[in-house]
C-alpha cells in the first residue's frame, strides 16, 4: 500500500518527484525515496519518516538527471526503516525499482534467488522484483521485466530504471493502480492522477498486464508477451486541487470547520428548486426504480455512513438495505436478486477491500452505484453509477468533513429514491429538504462550543479507555466517535449500541471510565436516559451530547455538549461534530500527529 511516481523530461527531477510523492502520501507515509539516472549512472536516496525527511535529506544532495522514480511507503513486509524503504536496488546497484502491491510468492522466489547467490538486504517482498530483473537482464530491460512479471504472484504496479537502459522507465501493473501522464517532450507515471495533474491532463489508465515503455518523446504500450497496443488517452476535466491549512493548526481542524460550507455546497449543487439531481450519476432512474435491495459496501468511517443510510433508506424509500464491511463481504455466500444494486461508499475511491467487492459484484452482474469523493479514482471509474460526495480534498487521515458529506448525500439520495418510488409525497420531500438546509447553521452552532469541548478534552485526556454509546441512527455515530478518538489519540475506545451495554460492556464501567452518551431528543431519548442512569449508577463519567434546551438530562451528565433541536433524521450529521472536536483536542493534548497518525494511511490500497 504505497504510492509510486516516475518522470522522464527536462524539468527539475527532484521537484517533480517530491511534489508527486507529497500528493501520494495519503497512500502511506512511513518512509520514502527516489532514484535517478544521470550521465548513465544510477543514484538513489531514501529515508524513514514522512516526505519532509526525504526533502531534508535531498537538500544536501545533488540530484541530477532526466529519468527518475519515487516511492512513498506504508509497510507491509518489514519495518519502516531505510533499508526497507524504496527504491530497492539490485546487488550491484545498477537497477532500481519502486513497487506498490504485495508479492504473495516472494518467500519461494527469495529462497530460490538466495540459493543462486543473490544477496537480499531488506525484509520487503518487493526486493525479489529487482533481483529477478537483474537475473533476467541480458540485452533488454523490457524482456527482463516481462520474464519477471511471469514469475510474480500477487499484486503489483512497479517502475524500473536501469543503467543499461538509461533513457527510459519501464512500468507495469497487475492488480494495483498505475497511470501514465503524457506531456510535451516529457512523460510521467504515477499511482494516481492527483500526483501528476499539476503537470499534465492527458492520462492513460493502465490495465492489468499492460507494460509502458516511457521515454522523453514517447510512450509505447504493450501487453505482457504480446505486441504493441494502442491505449485511449483521457483528458482530465478538472484542475489540480491543493489544500492548505488556511491558518488552522492542523488539516483535521480546518476540515472540521469546513463542514458548514461543505453541506451548503452539496445542497446548492444537488437541490435545484424542488428537484434533487446528481450531476454525473451515470445510472438511469429505471434501475433505481426497479431496485428491491441495496447492498452497501464500505470500510471504516464510510461503513459508518452506510449504517446510517440503512436507517434512512429503509424508513423512507422502503428498500431493503444491507450493509457489509467490504473485507467481510466475500466470506458470505450472498443470495443475489436481479434488481439488487451494490452501493460502494469510499472517500478515496481506492480502498482495496471496497474495490474488490465491486469487482466481485460486477462479475456477478450486479449494478454498482458508488458514493466517491475523489474523481477519477478507480472506484469512480469502475462503477456503473457515481454520486460525487463533493467534500473537496480531505487531507487529514481521520475522515471528518467527508463523513458529513457522505451522510448529506445519502440523505439526499434517500429522498431521491423515495420520490422515484412514490414512498414520500412531494410535500414531505420539501419539508425534509427545508430541514436539511438548516444543517450548516446548526453545525456552526456546535462549532461555537469548541472551547467548552477543549475543556472536556483537558479533563479526560489522560484516560486510557473510553466508551461511546448511542441508539438508532446514533449508534453508528457512537462507532464513528470511538473510531475518531482511537485513530488519532491511540486511546482505546469502543462504540456500542446503548441497549447492548447490559449484555457485557457494562462490566467495564467504574469511576475511571468516561462514557460519551449520544442522547438527542428523539424517539430513542427515554431509553438513552435509562442507559445513562445505568452508567451513572456504576460511577461512570458521562459526557452527554444532548439537545439544546433539554434540562432534564443535566442531572445525569458530568459534562454536556449541545446540539440544536433538529429533526431526528439529521441528528447523526450533528452528533458526530462534537465527537470529532473531542477526539481532536484530546489528540493535540497528547501531542499526537493528528493529521498523519502512526500506522495509518489515508487510502488503504491493500486487502
Ligand atoms: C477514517 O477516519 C479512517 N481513516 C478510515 O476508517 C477510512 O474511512 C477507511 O479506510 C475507508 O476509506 P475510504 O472511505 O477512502 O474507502
Amino acid at each position: 500500500m504505497c504510492g509510486i511516481v516516475g518522470y522522464v523530461g527536462d524539468r527539475n527531477l527532484e521537484s517533480v518527484l517530491l511534489v508527486g510523492l507529497e500528493r501520494l502520501s495519503y497512500r502511506g507515509y512511513d518512509s520514502s525515496g527516489i532514484a535517478a539516472i544521470s550521465e548513465g549512472e544510477l543514484s538513489y536516496w531514501k529515508t524513514p519518516g514522512k516526505i519532509r525527511e526525504l526533502e531534508k535529506l535531498l537538500q544536501n544532495m545533488n540530484v541530477q538527471g532526466r529519468v527518475g522514480i519515487g516511492h512513498t511507503r506504508w509497510s507491509t513486509h518489514g519495518e519502516p526503516n531505510e533499508v526497507n524503504a524504496h527504491p530497492q536496488v539490485n546487488t550491484v546497484k545498477k537497477v532500481a525499482i519502486v513497487h506498490n502491491g504485495i508479492i504473495e510468492n516472494y518467500q519461494a522466489l527469495k529462497l530460490k534467488l538466495i540459493a543462486e547467490g543473490y544477496i537480499f538486504r531488506s525484509q520487503t517482498d518487493s526486493e525479489v522484483i529487482v533481483h529477478l530483473i537483474s537475473r533476467y537482464l541480458q540485452d533488454s530491460l523490457l524482456e527482463a521485466v516481462e520474464r519477471t512479471m511471469l514469475d510474480l504472484e500477487g499484486t503489483y504496479a512497479f517502475a524500473v530504471i536501469a543503467e543499461s537502459d538509461p533513457e527510459r522507465i519501464i512500468a507495469c501493473k497487475k492488480g494495483s493502480p498505475l497511470i501514465v501522464g503524457l506531456g510535451k517532450n516529457e512523460n510521467f507515471i504515477s499511482s494516481d492522477i492527483n500526483a501528476i495533474i499539476p503537470h499534465t491532463k492527458e492520462i492513460v489508465y493502465m490495465d492489468d498486464l499492460d507494460i509502458a515503455i516511457v521515454a522523453q518523446d514517447k510512450v509505447t504500450f504493450k501487453k505482457l508477451g504480446g505486441a504493441v497496443i494502442e491505449k485511449t488517452v483521457h483528458q482530465i476535466a478538472w484542475d489540480a486541487t491543493s489544500a492548505d491549512k488556511n491558518g488552522f493548526e492542523h488539516y483535521m481542524l480546518k476540515e472540521i470547520f469546513e463542514q458548514p460550507a461543505v453541506v451548503r455546497n452539496i445542497i446548492s449543487a444537488s437541490v435545484k428548486g424542488d428537484l434533487i439531481q446528481f450531476d454525473g450519476l451515470r445510472m438511469g432512474n429505471e434501475d433505481l426504480i426497479r431496485t428491491t435491495r441495496f447492498i452497501i459496501q464500505a470500510c471504516g468511517t464510510s461503513w459508518h455512513a452506510g449504517l446510517v443510510a440503512k436507517y434512512m433508506i429503509e424508513r423512507y424509500a422502503r428498500v431493503l438495505t444491507e450493509v457489509d464491511i467490504s473485507s467481510e463481504f466475500r466470506y458470505r455466500q450472498m443470495i443475489s436478486g436481479v434488481n439488487d444494486i451494490v452501493v460502494a461508499i469510499s472517500q478515496s475511491g481506492e480502498t482495496a477491500d471496497t474495490l474488490a467487492c465491486i469487482r466481485e459484484a460486477k462479475s456477478k452482474f450486479f449494478k454498482v452505484l458508488s458514493f466517491v469523493n475523489v474523481r477519477g479514482s478507480t472506484i469512480d471509474r469502475e462503477s456503473d453509477g457515481v454520486i460525487n460526495t463533493n467534500s473537496g480534498p480531505e487531507v487529514g487521515v481521520a475522515s471528518t468533513k467527508n463523513y458529513v458529506a457522505q451522510l448529506v448525500n445519502l440523505y439526499l439520495f434517500t429522498l431521491y429514491i423515495s420520490q422515484l418510488k412514490w414512498t414520500l409525497s412531494q410535500a414531505e420531500v420539501q419539508t425534509m429538504l427545508m430541514e436539511l438546509k438548516k444543517v450548516p447553521d446548526y453545525i456552526e452552532r456546535i462549532l461555537e462550543q469548541k472551547e467548552q469541548i477543549q475543556a472536556i478534552a483537558e479533563k479526560y485526556y489522560k484516560k486510557r479507555e473510553f466508551l461511546f454509546i448511542g441508539r438508532g441512527m446514533n449508534y453508528p455515530s457512537a462507532l464513528e466517535g470511538a473510531l475518531k478518538l482511537k485513530e488519532i489519540s491511540y486511546i482505546h475506545a469502543t462504540g456500542y449500541a446503548a441497549g447492548e451495554l447490559k449484555h457485557g460492556p457494562i462490566a467495564l464501567i467504574d469511576d475511571q471510565l468516561p462514557v460519551v452518551c449520544i442522547a438527542p431528543k428523539c424517539s430513542t431519548y427515554d431509553k438513552m436516559m435509562s442507559n445513562i442512569q445505568e452508567v451513572r449508577a456504576r460511577k461512570g463519567k458521562t459526557i452527554v451530547i444532548a439537545t439544546e434546551g433539554d434540562t432534564d438530562i443535566e442531572e445525569f451528565a458530568d459534562d454536556i455538549i449541545r446540539i440544536p433541536d433538529a429533526s431526528e433524521d439529521l441528528t447523526a450529521i450533528l452528533t458526530v461534530v462534537p465527537m470529532q472536536l473531542l477526539a481532536y483536542y484530546i489528540a493535540v493534548r497528547l501531542e499526537c500527529d493528528v493529521d498523519q497518525p502512526r500506522n495509518l494511511a489515508k487510502s488503504v490500497t491493500v486487502e
